[in-house]
């Protein structure tokens, strides 16, 4: 049954609410801090789509090469009925996993993502590359709207790709994690992409490409926040930083101004002053290893099935479910 329908859990008055909580609460902070998920009006989720074409970004291609090499056997021995994707962006990867259901046992595909824009390109890529499927678009937080994923319609797969999960803090981690499980019945499964502690030029590389569209990107936030509050900081007054922090496994994406900048944000009568030796810590994203993966799940209630990776150990795809 083909066929497409989009839900909105991102009213504007809530999504207007909740940026002018987190703007308050984490520009008169120390260190200044707002949540990655503003990165992603239309122009972020386009910037985002480049990042994951630059040579130095390697998670995106190694997790492509490992879905590849996986999707036949793992379609073909799970046979879901649906497919539910979280931050599921431009979908580029599901269709590796739809394009080896030879069985067509997949009919149904959640796609859950902040970004409305996204869901409905991916859609329409989607429809005509796989008429029979449906596609079911929910515009929500992951961290607030899972509760409104509808029941399953069958065995259900899960996905979290792109190593999103290290775009959250530990304790977030665990919260989303529970969530999943909460979707999961015995026989549906969980694919998370997670990206894997190494060395640290290759690690910063990709989070500070020659082209300058992660700086783009990093600086593109400020642009939501000026839109969402009625606000006048100046972007190009900031510079883009990534450094690996070993200590806590995560690179940490900053925004620094490079004279003193005041910005007013109108909407919510808010005064902002950053000055250069501070800055506006826009995203982590932590690395892990197998033995973090493992204890992360636990904590979450679930396990481990199996853990796939490349050669070169750069990143790995792991299949978990519900204990017991
Ligand atoms: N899964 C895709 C995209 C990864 S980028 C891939 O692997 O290539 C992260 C995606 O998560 C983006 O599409 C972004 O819009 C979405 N996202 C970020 N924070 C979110 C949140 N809090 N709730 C829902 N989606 C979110
Ligand atoms: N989750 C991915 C990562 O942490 C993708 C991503 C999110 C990203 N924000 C980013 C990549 C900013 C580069 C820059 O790698």
């Amino acid at each position: 049954m083909a066929g497409f329908e989009l839900h909105d859990y991102l009213d504007g008055e809530a999504f207007f609410d909740s940026m002018a909580e987190d703007a308050r609460e984490g520009l008169t902070a120390t260190p200044k801090h707002l949540p990655p998920k503003y990165f992603y009006d239309e122009r972020g989720s386009i910037l985002f789509e480049q990042i994951t074409e630059l040579p130095e970004y390697y998670p995106m291609q190694t997790e492509a090469s490992i879905l590849a090499t996986i999707a036949p056997q793992l379609i073909a021995s799970m046979a879901p009925r649906e497919i539910v994707e979280l931050g599921s962006g431009s979908s580029t990867k599901t269709r590796i996993l739809l394009d080896a259901d030879k069985a067509a046992s997949v009919q149904r595909y959640v796609a859950f993502d902040v970004s409305e824009s996204i869901i409905r390109s991916a859609a329409e890529d989607l429809q005509r590359l796989h008429p029979n499927l449906y596609v079911y678009g929910m515009a929500g937080d992951f961290n607030r709207h899972l509760v409104a994923i509808p029941p399953a319609s069958g065995k259900r797969l899960v996905l979290f790709l792109g190593s999103t999960i290290g775009n959250l803090h530990a304790e977030e981690r665990v919260r989303l994690l529970r969530g999943i499980a909460n979707l999961l019945g015995r026989d549906d499964r969980l694919l998370l992409g997670m990206d894997l502690v190494k060395d640290v030029g290759v690690l910063e590389r990709a989070y500070n490409d020659s082209q300058g569209v992660t700086a783009a990107f990093n600086k593109n936030m400020l642009n939501v926040i000026n839109r969402g509050l009625d606000g006048d900081f100046d972007p190009d007054a900031f510079e883009h930083r990534a450094v690996f922090n070993r200590e806590l496994s995560r690179i940490e994406m900053h925004l620094r101004p490079s004279t003193r900048q005041v910005a007013h944000l109108k909407a919510i009568d808010l005064t902002v002053e950053v000055t250069p030796d501070e800055t506006i810590w826009t995203e982590s994203s932590y690395k892990f290893t197998p033995d973090s993966a493992k204890a992360m799940l636990q904590q979450a209630g679930m396990q481990l099935d199996a853990w796939y990776t490349d050669p070169k150990r750069y990143f790995a795809l792991v299949l978990a479910s519900c204990v017991g």
